[in-house]
């Protein structure tokens, strides 16, 4: 059942009537710029046909009263009491951590709700299904409250949240996608001035993503680290983020800069290639060229395996067995914060069972993982079900 039908049923099922607010939030699957988001950067994702959807409705009281049915786990807090984390139940802090932010920039915001969750977006697998989660409760509070806040407020405080309660320091691209999505369309955002640039998919494109079943967990340690390098590497330059910095910039002192610390030079080197690896991409699109955009995918997981070093043996195979069966007629990469999660490749249409299949012929055999291979769709960003 999908994840609408499913938060609707049970909400039924559990209080004998119908759930007056329905919210759905999809996951996102980014096709280039990694890693750019928090350096003030170009990223161009789409949403995804898998998200998160929640049905409820008022109480009487100030009670949050939570069910996660896809855990089969409740959580309950008072809106008129600080909220804290329940540390037992990592979900509750999704959920917590935005109504929070929500009152602190609403502080009149009090209204108690019963609330059902569900949904597919597959967990630790890099596809958001976190971002997913906060800008659905974030809706769902929006429009419960009535509160003045667009969907891009609501974004920001998913971010926040994701930030300040759960501890993980990530940047803004995942749950501005899932509230800003469009149908059939992949956008890119400037992750600095939030401002973003809808380019339609292109027709008998397909985007593909393969599951490669490596766990990756932001919270703990890489992302942070890759992170704090960003930012002594724009001190370096004496910029705000990098950004700032063009690869004529960085070509200038890369040398100097290697001779003081020879990695921070090289997650600086990606992050500044990979911005203009962006921007090219947006331009191939516009020209219709898959090609190229295939081959700038191509360079980008190059640059996320050498220099920023965030993949894994297992994505690096799946990446090249996409790749030999794509050629020149698209491109693949590893997508979403790294270390295991997904890849993503897009091809023609009728390259998708020759890609599936190679992947279904080697990838278990060499690495004890099984795969899962989705074709997905560019779907609507955050809205009311
Ligand atoms: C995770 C983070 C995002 C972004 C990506 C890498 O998904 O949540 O903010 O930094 O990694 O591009």
């Amino acid at each position: 059942m999908h994840p609408k039908s499913q938060s609707r049923h049970l909400f039924q099922q559990k209080y004998n009537k119908a759930p007056t607010l329905n919210v759905y939030a999809p996951g996102r699957v980014n096709i280039i710029g990694e890693h750019t988001d928090y350096n003030d950067g170009f990223v161009m994702p789409c949403a995804i046909n898998y998200g998160t959807a929640i049905s409820g409705a008022k109480r009487d009281d100030q009670v949050f009263n939570v069910y996660a049915a896809d855990l089969n786990e409740c959580d309950q807090f008072r809106l008129d009491q600080p909220i804290v984390p329940n540390p037992a139940k990592k979900w509750t802090g999704y959920v917590r951590g935005v109504v929070k932010f929500i009152q602190e920039r609403c502080p009149e915001f009090r209204q108690g709700a019963d609330l059902v969750i569900s949904g597919n977006v597959p967990l630790s697998s890099g596809l958001s299904s976190s971002a997913s989660l906060e800008v659905a409760v974030g809706k769902f509070c929006q429009l419960l409250g009535e509160l003045p806040l667009s969907n891009t407020d609501i974004a920001l405080i998913g971010q926040k949240a994701e930030n300040r309660f759960v501890g993980a320091n990530c940047g803004n691209m995942d749950q501005l996608i899932s509230a800003l999505g469009q149908a059939e369309h992949l956008l890119m955002i400037d992750c600095r001035s939030l401002e973003t640039l809808p380019t339609p998919m292109p027709k008998d494109i397909a985007v593909m993503i393969v599951n490669s079943h490596v766990k990756h967990d932001l919270v703990t340690g890489e992302y942070n680290t890759r992170r704090q390098q960003c930012e002594a590497a724009a001190k370096f330059f004496g910029v705000k983020a990098l950004r700032d910095v063009s690869i004529e910039q960085f070509q200038k002192r890369e040398t100097e800069l290697t001779a003081l610390d020879a990695e921070m030079a090289k997650r600086a080197r990606h992050v500044v290639t990979e911005n203009q690896r962006v921007l090219d991409a947006a331009q191939a699109l516009n020209r219709g060229d898959i090609s190229r955009l295939g081959e700038l995918m191509n360079a980008s997981h190059v640059s996320m395996r050498d220099d920023f070093e965030i993949t894994t043996p297992e994505i690096d195979y799946l990446v090249e067995l996409a790749q030999s069966v794509i050629g020149k007629s698209g491109g693949a990469r590893m997508t979403g914060g790294g270390f295991g999660g997904c890849i993503v490749a897009l091809a023609p249409a009728e390259k998708v069972d020759a890609v599936r299949q190679i992947i279904a012929d080697n990838y278990q055999q060499r690495t004890g993982l099984k795969e899962d291979f989705y074709v997905c769709t560019a779907s609507k960003g955050v809205h009311q079900c």
